[in-house]
């Protein structure tokens, strides 16, 4: 179990919540690397070794530090960097060039130069100047560019409406009108520095229907098919993106297989018809890799009682280090982890310390009675939680400690005032 109780107080990985907190302090973070490895386990398990040729390229953008990309590459993970700041977090901790793949829907001149220097491993491009800018780039070096081409598959997910990528109207991928997608097909296939691989889609994030991938997948099998009649070109990669829900409170985790078995056999099958050699599949899951393997621990203030209304119960944290509740309405959950046994007959709403009424973490969350001083645990907070953190009320982006069946370590300090002004000049 990575969660626990014991003597009426939250277990992590073996680590006393209460302990971690006298000793780093709180706000922290704190990131089972039992429940990761599990997660690149299961995936390994049920997808890597199950089918030849394919891998597992972890989504950097639902937590990146150097620390979790060690534990990628232990996992033997590729990445996914959407930016000069992740590749850079990568290049600092030795990522394999190889292994690292690029996403992104405006990728800088800067950035790719960056990519293209140290070497990574593929370019998912978003469009046309893209193109035409890595081409040109690629020539400049005398290299050549591992390019995926991602598709709008224009279907609709069942997720908030921001976290849905795949729908038409959306601002990733290239549309699939017959004279924008081709052209940039055949452009790419001639270029003498880009070797053109396939195509990618990424439909949505935190589903729980395998539907909109499979609707996706059928669109994108289309477009190969296409592309094998009018140019003659077999594609060697195809890449399904993430999207797999993750717990917060009460959802249903489908596992991986849900998800990437039927979409398997349909790219067996479809391969087998066309007579053609199956092409590497790839899959970028983040949030069901980070979310479930974090935890966010807080020390109750003020508690206030609106008589008739509600009982805010203010902690030391907020909006600045998990955005998720005020920008999607996410809903979590939450226990006072010194008081892991106590009932939980008080309801009360958990707010922020931020100067916004919308920096609420969690609405009317069943919990023991607060009192100041409490330490209060809110779960699944692992993904897009450290990785859209700001400094919002100039409040410092909490540290984040990893534990690993009863030992911890520090992997990111916590903020000082000094770092806040670091870049100013007075
Ligand atoms: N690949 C691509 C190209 C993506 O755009 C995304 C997520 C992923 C993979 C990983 O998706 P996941 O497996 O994590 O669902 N900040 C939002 C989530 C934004 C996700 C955007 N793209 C949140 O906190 O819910």
């Amino acid at each position: 179990m990575i969660r626990e109780v014991k003597d009426n107080t939250l277990y992590f990985d073996g680590c006393s919540t209460v302990e971690l907190a006298k000793k780093y302090g709180t706000p922290l973070y704190v990131f089972s690397e039992t429940a990761i490895h599990r997660e690149f386990e299961e995936l390994n398990a049920t997808f890597v070794s199950k089918y030849p040729n394919t891998r597992v390229a972890y989504a950097s953008k639902a937590f990146c530090t150097v620390a979790m990309y060690r534990l990628c590459q232990a996992n033997n993970a590729c990445i996914d960097v959407v930016s000069g700041g992740e590749l850079y977090t990568a290049m600092q901790a030795g990522y394999p060039a190889e292994k690292i793949e690029f996403n992104g829907n405006n990728k800088q001149p800067e950035e790719i130069a960056m990519a293209l220097d140290y070497g990574i491993g593929r370019f998912i491009v978003d469009g046309l100047q893209e193109l035409t800018l890595l081409e040109a780039m690629c020539a400049e070096r005398g290299k050549t560019a591992n390019v995926l081409f991602r598709i709008t598959p224009g279907v609709k997910s069942d997720s908030h409406d921001y976290i849905v990528t795949g729908k038409k109207d959306s601002k990733f991928g290239i549309p699939l009108d017959d004279d924008v997608i081709y052209p940039q097909v055949k452009q790419a296939i001639d270029a003498a520095h880009i070797n053109f691989m396939g195509f990618h889609f990424h439909v949505g994030s935190q589903l729980f229907d395998n539907g909109s991938h499979l609707q996706a997948l059928d669109i994108m099998l289309n477009v190969v098919k296409t592309v094998k009649e009018r140019f003659h070109y077999d594609v060697t990669e195809l890449n399904l993106g993430g999207g797999f829900g993750a717990v917060y409170t009460t959802e249903d985790r489908k596992p991986y297989a849900y998800f990437l078995d039927p979409m398997m056999e349909r790219i067996e099958a479809f391969f087998k018809e066309m007579g053609i050699n199956r092409p590497n599949v790839v899959i970028e899951p983040g949030r069901s890799i980070a979310a479930e393997a974090g935890l966010s621990l807080y020390t109750v203030g003020n508690i206030k009682e609106i008589r008739d209304v509600r009982k805010y119960v203010a902690v030391d944290g907020g909006m600045g280090d998990n955005i998720r509740p005020a920008l999607y309405q996410a809903v979590y959950d939450g226990v006072l982890a010194n008081k892991a046994d106590v009932p939980k007959d008080d309801v009360a709403t958990i707010c922020g310390k931020c100067c916004e009424s919308g920096d609420i973490l969690i609405r009317d969350l069943a919990m023991a009675p607060a009192e100041s001083g409490d330490l209060l645990a809110i779960f699944s907070t692992g993904a897009y939680g450290y990785s859209m953190a700001s400094n919002y009320n100039r409040n410092r982006i909490p540290a984040v400690v990893f534990v690993k069946e009863g030992n911890d370590r520090l992997v990111v300090k916590r903020q000082s005032y000094e770092d806040i002004l670091r870049n100013e000049i007075f």
